[in-house]
């Protein structure tokens, strides 16, 4: 794991936002591994930004989400597909056809899907303030692919912010396993704020607990880049 602490989430943005326009343009047929929340956020504004600078094109790329909650359509602003389309799909040209998000239909061949494709080249990843990984909950086995999980209270309330109430946050949702995102070629992660020390912290003590996903991070045999902003750094000290 390479650790990396820049200034604030616009710079994190910026720099992974950089490097991914880069390799859009090494290779055109890249396959992203996305991710949701307010995390990846700059990251997409910046990948928007330096592609329609350079007239880069996403035609060929290939998209897979890490994640969706089961029961919102496309159309509800809090389903991911609407994130998606909203902070960066919309602004670039990409195929409608090109996006892969999990349901209950295709979480079976969500995996084989991924693989059939080439594989996720570049994956982006927040954390949960409970160490969760896309909807990978504390005691999820490593093994496991994609899959329907009950979210537990606290991510419900963490993720209750987006929502109106928390009785409006969904219960379920389908989830890139462990083994799935373990696949991924190289792995950005992105944690900024104090509320999100804890988690990295704990995740950079170098080994695997069950009870705190993110660590399995610690066996992935591709390179992961963990992206940090000041202020979480601060927590960790
Ligand atoms: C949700 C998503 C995760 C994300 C996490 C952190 O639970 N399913 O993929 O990493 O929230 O969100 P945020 O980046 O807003 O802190």
């Amino acid at each position: 794991m390479e650790l990396y602490v820049l200034r604030s989430k616009e710079e994190i943005g910026l720099e992974i936002g950089r490097r991914i326009v880069e390799r859009v343009k090494q290779n055109p047929y890249i396959v992203l591994g996305l991710a949701t929340g307010s995390s990846p956020l700059f990251t997409y504004e910046a990948i928007v930004k330096y592609s329609l600078a350079e007239y880069v094109s996403y035609k060929n790329v290939t998209t897979f989400n890490l994640d969706e909650y089961v029961g919102l359509e496309e159309t509800n602003k809090q389903s991911y597909r609407y994130f998606m389309n909203e902070n960066l799909f919309k602004y670039l040209d990409f195929k409608k056809e090109s996006h892969h998000f999990p349901s209950i239909e295709n979480m079976s061949n969500y995996d084989e899907e991924i693989k059939n494709s080439g594989g996720i080249d570049i994956q982006i990843l927040g954390i949960g303030s409970n160490g969760h990984i896309a909807f990978n909950e504390p005691f999820t086995n490593i093994d496991e692919k994609t899959h329907i999980v009950e979210l537990t209270e606290n991510t419900i309330k963490d993720n209750s912010r987006f929502f109106k109430s928390i009785s409006e946050v969904p219960t379920k949702a389908i989830t890139m396993g462990l083994n799935t995102i373990l696949q991924s070629k190289e792995i950005f992660l992105i944690a900024t704020g104090k509320n999100k020390s804890m988690a990295v912290k704990k995740m950079l003590e170098g080994k695997y607990d069950p009870s705190f996903p993110a660590s399995c991070l610690n066996l992935a045999k591709c390179k992961v880049h963990v992206y940090i902003d000041d202020e979480c750094y601060e927590g960790i000290k």
